[in-house]
């Protein structure tokens, strides 16, 4: 898998790309992730990017040219299966979302500030709109690093056996995990439940589907979704 960001503050993508599970999935080839640098696109000496809204209106909005001029290389260079803008206005990122986009080859996100980018180059090149939740940030790139972290650990290979998707909360039909616990057995007089302790593997996944329907079931009632 390939994918692209677009951002004016490249660093707050880049960053977390270097650490962990993401880090790990891009030295081992599973994906590739380029940042590009908006600003490299703008034209003249101080290199803007955005501008005001015509109408007026208070914030700035993401110029069409340094937009336009990234998305016409980057889209005459590959064909991009999905062509994502970042946006609190955009369809709500579930699970759902991240299992159909991690079978994509090519994508490429867009992040823009919160006050957005110009309407044309969203009608020229977008495919998808998303949002990551009903408030707003102050741009689109911690978004695109939830996506693509919710993405990169579903590709096969990305994460070890332990570490299985298949078993996540949202995956299974309980909707939760159940609680989990490490050693020590006995922690400030807190113990471990006993079936996990006893290690009758039946028991235990008994014990694990009837506590995550429970938490399910209480999260649901007090209306979290
Ligand atoms: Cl994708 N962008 C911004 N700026 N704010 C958001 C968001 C995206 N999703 C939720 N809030």
């Amino acid at each position: 898998m390939r994918i692209d960001v677009i951002s004016a503050i490249p660093a707050i993508v880049s960053s977390p790309l270097q650490e962990s599970i993401l880090k790990r999935a891009q030295k081992k080839k599973l994906v590739e992730i380029f940042v590009h640098d908006l600003r490299d696109y703008s034209a003249g000496k101080y290199r803007h990017v955005d501008d005001r809204p015509f109408g007026g209106g208070a914030g700035m909005v993401l110029k069409p040219e340094p937009l336009f001029k990234c998305l016409d290389e980057l889209t005459g260079q590959r064909v991009y299966d999905e062509i994502i803008y970042l946006t609190p206005q955009g369809k709500k990122l579930k699970q759902k979302t991240a299992n159909d986009l991690s079978l994509n080859r090519n994508m490429l996100f867009i992040c823009g500030h919160y006050k957005g980018i110009d309407q044309r180059v969203i009608d020229s090149f977008v495919t998808k709109e998303i949002s990551i939740g009903d408030y707003v940030l102050t741009g689109g790139e911690l978004a695109a690093l939830v996506l693509i972290d919710a993405i990169v650990r579903l590709i096969p290979g990305v994460l070890g056996d332990s570490e299985s998707a298949l078993t996540d909360s949202f995956q299974i039909e309980s909707g939760f995990d159940a609680p989990v616990y490490t050693r020590p057995a006995e922690f400030r007089g807190m113990k471990v439940p006993e079936v996990l302790v006893e290690g009758n593997h039946k028991k235990i996944s008994e014990w694990r589907a009837a506590q995550g329907k429970k938490k399910y079931n209480r999260v649901k009632r007090k209306k979290l979704y």
